[in-house]
């Protein structure tokens, strides 16, 4: 009667992630804007390291000025890998791998260059009827998210981002312009990457560029909610429109795990928990938590919400759950007595003495992911999608074109291996799209020289270099495993 699922499901979603500003450079051809993720903050008297972080957090200021081409410290920022004319190689690249599946997001500034417009940009949306056709021809899924870290840059200026319920509409009418574009061609659909991920960089996420905005708790949950009844809403049309059609939602699930046995490491584990898992219970369940109240409370915050705004969120919850998973970090009520214990910059927490880290600190955990499956399943009973995950590290090409990332096939097999115990577990997955399939620009260090693909790009850092693709001994690797359906890796 109880049968343990030893294999992935036939159907499984196996695959690769991009984002299209990382990816498609052309951030300026096809009658395309600025989004948030453009612009840079190019000084050359600031040292290399410490430019890296600068987009996260840009001010009024910087934006205002990036925006006028004449001031020349703000670019070049996302030169991308040029998808925008590569598209042909690179899918038949990811067709030779046996992909099912692509996840990509649809630049929102192709479409309303300046996010506010009536009339869409038809130059881009034909641009992306080139790439689903493209896909099709070689029956790839297309997986695609409607907003990874791609605000127009208008929208920010003008509006100040999320923070202005005004944003909700043009966001709707956004994505209502492309699912009536792509019925068909589109299945699955996210609404924003990454969404808890407002609370550590409330410019990329949320548009906030103002030093109250940027700092106040108040602003960056006002500007979820925002997002989370824009979600809803989109969730809505899209029914509307194509009643075949999937919505997923998607968090960054770092899983915390308590520094020690000591029981507030653990409470202190549960309410960083709630960092993300807040973003997901109000989007698969339709309705704020009961934790709400003592969360917004313990940080000064007050939910501006319209009447309507509960029936909205209760009426349309998503189909599945997304996530990416990179790391664990552990949690400890006294991390001030930790010293030496930093933790990862981006998600908060402490160094875990047990696990090994990548070149940028980012601490590996495969066995966490199995947990994480886990803890999402029990919590919803919904589908889950692994919508990123992967390893970023400095690739040498040797002479023959050969590049030997071992280092990387050791780190997907192991996470992979988890995703097998997660099914054996009882866990519905369906889909597997790890990060940066082809190297393109890391979004934290703006630098392609962190590299996840497996298909290596000839470009440095500044953007020079033959763009020419070349595979690498993981290209080979994760052929075999989609071929085998996960049962060699
Ligand atoms: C995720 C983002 O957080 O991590 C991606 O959705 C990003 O956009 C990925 O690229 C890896 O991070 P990084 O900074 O190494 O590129």
């Amino acid at each position: 009667m109880f049968q343990i699922k030893t294999k992935f499901p036939d159907n499984f979603l196996w695959g690769g992630a991009t984002a299209a500003n990382q990816f498609e450079g052309g951030s300026n051809v096809g009658g395309k804007g600025l989004s948030v993720s453009d612009v840079y903050y190019f000084d050359e008297d600031i040292p290399k390291e410490q430019l890296s972080n600068q987009w996260l957090k840009m001010t009024r200021k910087q934006v205002e000025e990036a925006q006028d081409p004449t001031i020349k410290k703000y670019y070049p920022k996302r030169h991308g890998v040029d998808f925008y004319n590569h598209y042909q190689e690179d899918i038949a690249l990811f067709a030779e791998m046996g992909f099912k599946a692509f996840r990509m997001s649809i630049a929102w500034t192709r479409i309303f260059p300046n996010g506010d417009e009536q009339e869409p940009n038809e130059e881009g949306l034909a641009f992306y009827d080139r790439v689903f056709d493209e896909l099709n021809k070689y029956g790839i899924e297309p997986v695609v998210t409607l907003s990874h870290y791609e605000m127009p840059l208008n929208l920010v200026t003008k509006y100040n981002g999320w923070v202005n319920r005004e944003v909700i509409d043009l966001f709707v009418h956004y994505a209502t312009t492309v699912f009536e574009r792509y019925k068909g061609k589109v299945k699955y659909w996210m609404t924003f990457n990454e969404i808890n991920s407002c609370k550590h960089h409330p410019y990329v996420s949320l548009g906030l560029i103002d030093e109250d905005h940027l700092h106040l708790e108040q602003a960056k949950y006002q500007g979820a909610h925002h997002q989370f009844v824009a979600s809803a809403l989109a969730t809505k049309v899209l029914k509307e429109i194509d009643s075949e059609a999937k919505m997923g939602c998607m968090v960054s699930y770092t899983l915390f795990v308590p520094y020690s046995c000591a029981p507030e490491d653990f409470q202190k584990t549960m309410d960083r928990q709630r960092d993300a898992l807040l973003f997901s219970d109000v989007q698969v369940r339709g309705y704020y938590p009961g934790y709400t109240a003592r969360l917004l409370a313990d940080r000064n915050v007050v939910l501006k919400m319209e009447p309507e705004d509960e029936q909205i969120l209760r009426n349309n919850p998503v189909d599945y759950v997304s996530l990416s998973y990179y790391m664990s970090s552990a949690v400890s009520a006294q991390p001030e007595n930790l010293e030496g214990a930093i933790g990862n910059l981006l998600v908060g927490g402490i160094k875990n003495p047990y696990l090994p880290e990548s070149a940028w600190g980012w601490q590996i955990d495969p066995k966490s992911l199995r947990s994480a499956l886990n803890q999402l399943y029990d919590r919803y009973q919904k589908p889950l999608f692994i919508a990123e995950n992967g390893l970023g590290a400095v690739d040498t090409l040797e002479e023959g074109d050969i590049i030997n990332d071992d280092y990387r096939i050791s780190y997907l097999r192991e996470h992979i291996k988890q995703i097998k115990e997660a099914i054996a577990d009882g866990v519905d997955v369906f889909g597997y799209t790890s990060w940066g399939c082809i190297d393109m620009i890391s979004a934290s260090t703006n630098q392609i020289s962190k590299r996840y693909g497996y298909i290596y790009v000839d470009q440095d850092d500044m953007g020079n270099g033959t763009k020419r693709r070349i595979k690498k001994q993981s290209f080979y690797w994760y052929k075999h495993v989609i071929k085998t359906n996960g049962e060699q890796l």
